[in-house]
C-alpha cells in the first residue's frame, strides 16, 4: 500500500456491491455476506485513513433497496446497529468523522438516533471523514436541492439568475464535500445504481470484478493504480499536447 495518496487524490467513493452473491456462492444467508461486509469496511475505512485520504464516501443502503423483502431490510439497518454500536468508540479515537448521506424519512428511530449520534460523537475529528450514505438516492437528492432552491427564490432571498453550479452543488446533501476523484463499483456490475450522479460528473470510475466481502487493502490498491495511470482531460488536452 503506499504511504500517501497522491496530492490530487483525496476522495474515494466506493458502491460496496455483491455480498449477497458472496454468500450464495457458499451456500450461506446473505445475512452472513452482509457480515462480512462490514468487516470488509472496517479494513478499508483504515487503508484509506492510514494513506492520507481525506473523505470516503460508501453506498450503504439505496432508496431502491426497499424493495427487497422486509426482512433482508431489517438485516441490513441490524448491522448498522451493530456497526455504529461497535465501531463508534474506534472510529472517534482514530480520527475519524462520520457525515450521513441521505433522506431520513422512512427511517426507524433508534437508526436516526443512532446515526446522529455517529455524527455528534465525531463531529470534533477532521483527520479523515467518513460519508455514509443510508437511505440514500442520487436523484432525490437533486430533486431535494431544486425543492430548497426553488424555496428560495419564493421567498425572495435569491433570484433564478443566482443559481449557478457551486450554489446548486451546495444545496445537496452532501454540501462543503468535494467531488469524489476515484469511484470503484464492486461484484462486476457496470453501472452507478443511482449513487451520486452530480457529484461523478468527470469521477474516474473503476468497476472490479471482486465481491465487497472479499475486497482487500490490495485491491483497493490496484484501484488507486488505476485512477493514477488515468489521462484526466476533462475536455481539453493531455498536458503533452497542450505543449507540443
Ligand atoms: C451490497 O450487496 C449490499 C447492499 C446493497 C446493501 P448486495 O446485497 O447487493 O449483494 P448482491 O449484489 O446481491 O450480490
Ligand atoms: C447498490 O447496489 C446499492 C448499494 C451498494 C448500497 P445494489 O445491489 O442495490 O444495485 P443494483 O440493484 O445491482 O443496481
Ligand atoms: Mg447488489
Amino acid at each position: 500500500m503506499p504511504d500517501e495518496a497522491s496530492a490530487d487524490l483525496s476522495h474515494i467513493a466506493i458502491i460496496m456491491d455483491g455480498n449477497g452473491r458472496w454468500a450464495k456462492q457458499r451456500g450461506l444467508p446473505r445475512q452472513i455476506g452482509h457480515e462480512r461486509g462490514v468487516e470488509a469496511l472496517r479494513r478499508v475505512v483504515e487503508a484509506c485513513r492510514d494513506i492520507g485520504l481525506q473523505y470516503l464516501t460508501v453506498f450503504s443502503f439505496s432508496s431502491e433497496n426497499w424493495k427487497r423483502p422486509a426482512s433482508e431490510v431489517s438485516a441490513l439497518f441490524g448491522l448498522l446497529r451493530l456497526y455504529v454500536k461497535q465501531d463508534l468508540a474506534r472510529l472517534k479515537a482514530d480520527g475519524v468523522r462520520v457525515q450521513i448521506l441521505g433522506k431520513r424519512k422512512g427511517l426507524p428511530d433508534d437508526i436516526l438516533k443512532l446515526l446522529d449520534l455517529a455524527v455528534s460523537e465525531t463531529s470534533g475529528n477532521s483527520r479523515f471523514t467518513l460519508n455514509i450514505a443510508f437511505n440514500y438516492g442520487a436523484r432525490e437528492e437533486i430533486v431535494s436541492a431544486c425543492k430548497g432552491l426553488a424555496r428560495q427564490v419564493e421567498a425572495g432571498e435569491i433570484t433564478s439568475d443566482d443559481i449557478t453550479e457551486d450554489l446548486f452543488a451546495g444545496s445537496l446533501w452532501g454540501q462543503g464535500i468535494p467531488d469524489p476523484e476515484l469511484l470503484i463499483r464492486t461484484s462486476g456490475e457496470y453501472r452507478i445504481s443511482n449513487f451520486l450522479l452530480w457529484q461523478i460528473a468527470y469521477t474516474e470510475l473503476v468497476f472490479m470484478d471482486v465481491l465487497w466481502p472479499d475486497f482487500s487493502e490490495g485491491h483497493l490498491e490496484s484501484a488507486i493504480q488505476s485512477y493514477r495511470d488515468r489521462d484526466r482531460r476533462y475536455g481539453g488536452l493531455s498536458v503533452d499536447e497542450t505543449s507540443s
